[in-house]
């Protein structure tokens, strides 16, 4: 691995989904810290990409590595969508999945790589495993197929297969083995554009309190996401790889209990 040949040491930090919610909020507090930030998104970014295909990451990774010089330190796929539940699967797992594999080469030109993607507290949920094997097994003619009779669960599918993904990748050489940290954040309920309806919908919040709840602090705010996604894209944080970190509020030990090890 090489050292960073960025001449002024300032750090390149790669964020998708940055116009917006939790990625413009990770976008506000690196620029605060004086690192770089190329953002990605849709629309309103300095980088506009259509992440739900093959052929919008490759631009978008042709783009960054334009930009760059071909050296990004950090990658933080967080570009997510509720809208369908094909979309979901498509920008949820096979956009940050295809984010992540284009922009790899790049990290490994930095002397302290980092990526994270975002996941969701919804791996909690009892979703769907074949639509999750579908996406793991890069099948996604089958995860299409899959995902419309889901509904909203084709979204928790997608987000446990991107924190399985991370898992498995972790430990392996493309990941640990070229010196690349790869770890996932988990948010509860967030107050972001994406959840406003729901959280404004009497029903559905009372529903969302039944089947997340956070007893610590309530609803999370896209900043507390981003101060955890940026701990992840630090070169302070060392030895942590594979890890998937529930910013929920305590939904996890309501799920889960204590009996995960
Ligand atoms: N808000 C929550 O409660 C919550 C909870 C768990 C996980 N998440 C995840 O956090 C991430 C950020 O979500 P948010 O809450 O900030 O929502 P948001 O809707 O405010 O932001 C999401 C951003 O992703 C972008 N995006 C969507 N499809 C895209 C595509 N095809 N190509 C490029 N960009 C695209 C959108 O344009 C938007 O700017 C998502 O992955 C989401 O699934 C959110």
């Amino acid at each position: 691995m090489t050292a960073s040949p960025q001449p002024d040491g300032v750090r390149t930090t790669v964020v998708t989904g940055a116009a917006s919610g939790i990625g413009r909020a990770l976008c506000e507090l690196l620029d605060a810290r004086g690192e770089r930030v190329i953002d990605v998104d849709l629309h309103g970014a300095s980088v506009v990409a259509d992440l739900s295909t093959g052929q919008g990451v490759a631009a978008m990774a042709e783009e960054v590595a334009r930009r760059t010089g071909g050296v990004v330190d950090a990658v933080a796929a967080n570009a997510g969508t509720t809208a369908t539940p094909e979309l979901a699967v498509l920008v949820n797992y096979f956009g940050a999945v295809r984010t992540l594999d284009a922009l790899r080469p790049l990290l490994t030109r930095s002397s302290a790589p980092r990526a994270v993607a975002t996941a969701s507290s919804a791996v909690f949920y009892d979703s769907d495993r074949a639509l999750a094997e579908a996406c793991l097994a890069d099948d996604e003619v089958t995860a299409l197929a899959l995902a419309p009779p889901l509904g909203q669960m084709a979204y928790a599918a997608s987000k446990r297969a991107l924190a399985r993904w991370v898992r498995r990748q972790a430990p392996t050489a493309n990941w640990a083995g070229a010196g690349i940290a790869l770890n996932a954040v988990g948010p509860g309920i967030v107050e972001t554009p994406m959840m406003a309806p729901m959280i404004a919908d009497p029903v559905a919040s009372a529903g969302l309190a039944k089947s997340l709840p956070m007893p610590f602090g309530g609803y999370a705010r896209a900043e507390h996401i981003a101060q955890v996604l940026a701990f992840f894209t630090a070169a302070t944080t060392e030895r942590i790889t594979g890890q998937v970190l529930f910013v929920d509020g305590g939904a996890h030990c309501h799920h889960a209990g204590d009996d995960i090890w």
